[in-house]
């Protein structure tokens, strides 16, 4: 028999992941002064009939930047076109691909600021003018046609703001920081993720789950199938209260939700460094994480929570990080 091909998980919950997304705002939970200024923004749009101002979102990763690019361009009844930073090596890419655009639709880039210097410097005019200058030709030969670009709305994503270049920051007119999610947001949203999969739940396991899940909506909707699969294998399918901290103690996620990587984090800076101050680098290298990683996906939530801070020296554990890593180790969370 042939084998089979199993995909991977990222990949199934990934896909999964779109179609628990909000299409319309009414549908879009949390991030209230964002959401109402962006209604208004394109309301406005589209009631003079022109293309939105280009749009910029950031903070840390799972907060919905994607999804509500997503809803703005169904909002507006346009088309969305996504590309990531890193893949648009040349500027014949990035080219092709706003020439081909209709009037009014929405480009959604995701990680803008690692998109190569070059391909950046096309985005300016395209910005602000509607053209850009394309080269053809070599040498001698090589002369510059200037191109004319329907209307179209950038919206950019990144989770690091200040690496954006000052000229491409300063080409969005709407600039919007996303932030964590409050736990009864969560709630609001494991309710709905619930009922699209037609998935009994209690609400006691509703707030668990909403607790432990770092203000992240991806998070809570990931924890969602890890613990709906246990209520399939070990009950009826019901996911109660017992099965929710039963599979989070399996998934090693503590009632901070913090994971495995959060706590290695704060015991290297409590054990091997007194309580820091101590250097990224160093606490990446002590991990085995990548330094970015810890920066962008780690530590603003460790920094929200007040478990860490940053200083001018290198990064502290606080009194809380110490009591809760006391509180772990009477556990069996490492
Ligand atoms: N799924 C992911 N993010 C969401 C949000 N902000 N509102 C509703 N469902 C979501």
């Amino acid at each position: 028999m042939d084998k089979r091909i199993i995909s991977n998980n990222l990949l199934v919950d990934d896909e999964i992941e779109v179609t628990l997304r909000p299409q319309v705002f009414a549908e879009y939970i949390g991030q209230t002064s964002v959401k109402e200024m962006m209604q208004i923004a394109v309301g406005a749009a589209k009631k003079r009939q022109e293309s939105l101002d280009h749009v910029l979102f950031y903070g840390p990763p799972g907060l919905g930047k994607t999804t509500l690019a997503q809803v703005i361009a169904n909002e507006l009844g346009v088309n969305m076109r996504t590309i990531s930073g890193p893949t648009i090596e040349r500027t014949g890419d990035l080219a092709a691909i706003l020439t081909s655009l209709e009037p009014g639709d929405v480009l959604f880039i995701d990680e803008i600021h690692r998109l190569p210097k070059i391909v950046e410097e096309i985005l300016y005019s395209s910005m602000e003018d509607f053209v850009i200058d394309i080269v053809v030709g070599k040498d001698n030969g090589a002369k510059s046609i200037r191109v004319d670009l329907p209307p179209f709305t950038l919206i950019g994503a990144t989770t690091r703001f200040g690496d954006l270049t000052g000229p491409l920051r300063d080409r969005f007119g709407i600039v919007h920081k996303l932030e964590f999610y409050s736990d009864s947001d969560l709630e609001t949203i494991c309710r709905r993720t619930a009922s699209i999969y037609n998935c009994e739940i209690c609400e006691t396991a509703i707030v668990e789950l909403a607790k432990r899940s770092r203000g992240t909506p991806r998070i809570v909707n990931r924890l969602f199938r890890r613990v709906r699969d246990y209520a399939d294998i070990l009950a009826d399918g019901v996911i109660t209260l017992p099965i929710t901290q039963t599979a989070l103690e399996k998934l090693k996620i503590d009632a901070s939700g913090l994971d495995r990587k959060d706590r290695e984090y704060l015991a290297v800076i409590i054990e091997k460094y007194h309580g820091g101050p101590v250097g990224l680098e160093t606490i990446a290298t002590s991990i085995s994480e990548d330094a970015l990683t810890l920066e962008d996906v780690y530590e603003p939530y460790l920094i929200q929570k007040g478990f860490i801070s940053r200083t001018p020296r290198g990064r502290v554990a606080t009194d809380l990080a110490y009591q809760h890593l006391k509180k772990g180790y009477q556990g069996s969370l490492f």
